[in-house]
């Protein structure tokens, strides 16, 4: 059977989580195999994230972006290999020319992209992970959004996401049967508390407004319990802080702070307190995108101790990637791609943090949709942490029950401390 070519490329605009548009790109090769593609969106972006080209008037939607993948990307792409991904990505750059894709639109670039691999692996039989396997597939440890606050729910909490890490899980399935355990006994917990557990934020974690960010931290631990899990030991906590939110020129804004916010030093005084009391193992962002200073002794302090994960910090970018790896920042990268808009390049920053030492976790946005190719990809990739908000909204169990199906033809997992 010959090679299949990319015959026609076709565009649209559709609706993700928080009802905002976004792109959805279907390929369609010569042998009759057709694969499509979502495009997420995030609402706490960072400041160098590549460019989501969104229409400047009131509707805020994606017209321009489709058009761009109707008009200008198909016709570069049309007649080429659908397996040649590295080649494909590389016309796409090449054409957009641009450093951050603020030309064509990183949405409009990543949407072909995604599309072309679906369609590749379709057009070889196969499914998306096992078409990008390099050897080192397996299912990822979940890390589950449980509480939210920040951007994703209102401002009711500083931290934006309290996670749930299932570091006993053996399994894929184990950990997610633990984390739904917790979940339910979470929101009985609030409901108990007198809370609204009902209402939940943009990622499907609980969005009630505590008082203050320990007594999340207090809700979790309790809540690991009456689930029977023994917190430190079968689970833990992960934190996403999203700092740059909470970030200006005076410092770290926090809530009980009222107008007087902390420099650096003091505020990783304060995490050092929350880390002393509490079982967490992973923080992301817990400093601001630029504060550079700040995280290089956020790392020498809490390096060896704790998964320090840039999101807002590296944005998927090689070239922010390496300087964190130069400056002994962080020891693990969050991995969006939409953050950086194009497979062949989300895959190479994967790479670069394997050989540097830095773990990896796969993320989904919190605007997302029903499309699961993220559990494809941290499947394929091996990354071994996966990072899509919690277990309730259709949008995030896209993901967690596309893994349930690839577990059953390959249950090889990476528990806690493996990968
Ligand atoms: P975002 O949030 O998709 O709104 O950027 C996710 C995260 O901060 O990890
Ligand atoms: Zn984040």
């Amino acid at each position: 059977m010959g090679e299949s070519v990319i015959q026609r490329i076709h565009a649209r605009e559709v609706l993700d989580s928080r009802g905002r548009h976004t792109v959805e790109v279907e390929v369609h090769t010569s042998n009759s195999a057709w694969g499509r593609a979502i495009v997420p969106s995030g609402a706490s972006t960072g400041r160098h994230e590549a460019v989501e080209l969104r229409d400047p008037d009131s509707r805020a939607g994606v017209r321009q972006a489709v058009a761009n993948v109707l008009h200008l990307l198909a016709p570069a792409l049309l007649g080429q290999q659908v397996t040649a991904q590295r080649d494909l990505d590389r016309r796409m750059l090449a054409l957009d020319g641009t450093p951050n894709k603020s030309r064509l639109g990183a949405n409009a670039i990543l949407g072909v992209s995604l599309a072309c691999a679906h369609a590749a692996a379709a057009s070889r039989g196969q499914p998306l992970w096992q078409y990008l396997d390099r050897g080192s597939a397996c299912l990822p440890l979940p890390m589950v959004n449980m509480i939210s606050g920040g951007l994703h729910a209102g401002g009711n909490l500083d931290v934006q996401d309290f996670l749930l890490l299932p570091i006993g899980a053996r399994s894929y399935s184990e950990a997610l049967e633990m984390t739904i355990l917790v979940y339910r006994a979470l929101g009985r917990l609030l409901r108990a508390l007198g809370y609204e557990s009902a209402l939940v934020g943009d990622e499907g974690g609980y969005g009630p407004k505590l008082p203050s960010n320990e007594m999340a931290l207090d809700c979790l631990v309790q809540a690991m319990r009456q689930a029977g899990l023994q917190p430190g030991r079968d689970a833990a906590i992960a934190l996403d802080v999203a700092a740059s939110h909470l970030y200006s020129s005076q410092g770290y804004h926090l809530r009980e702070l009222g107008e007087h916010p902390m420099g650096s030093e003091q505020w990783l005084e304060h995490l050092a307190d929350w880390i002393r009391t509490y079982p967490i193992l992973s923080i992301e962002d817990a400093l601001a995108e630029d504060d550079w200073a700040g995280w290089r002794e956020l790392t020498s302090r809490f390096g060896k101790q704790l998964q320090l994960v840039g999101d807002d910090l590296f944005v998927t970018h090689p070239q922010r990637l390496q300087r964190g790896i130069d400056e002994g920042v962080a020891n693990a990268v969050l991995v969006k791609v939409n953050q950086i808009g194009t497979l062949t390049e989300a895959l190479d920053v994967v790479e670069q943090a394997r050989q540097a030492g830095y773990r990896c976790v796969v993320s989904a946005r919190s605007g997302e949709t029903e499309d699961p190719t993220l559990a494809d990809l941290a499947v394929a990739t091996g990354a071994g942490q996966i990072k899509i908000g919690s277990v309730a909204r259709s949008e995030r169990l896209a993901k967690y029950n596309q893994l349930l199906r690839i577990e059953e033809t390959l249950p090889r997992f990476a528990p806690w401390g493996t990968n």
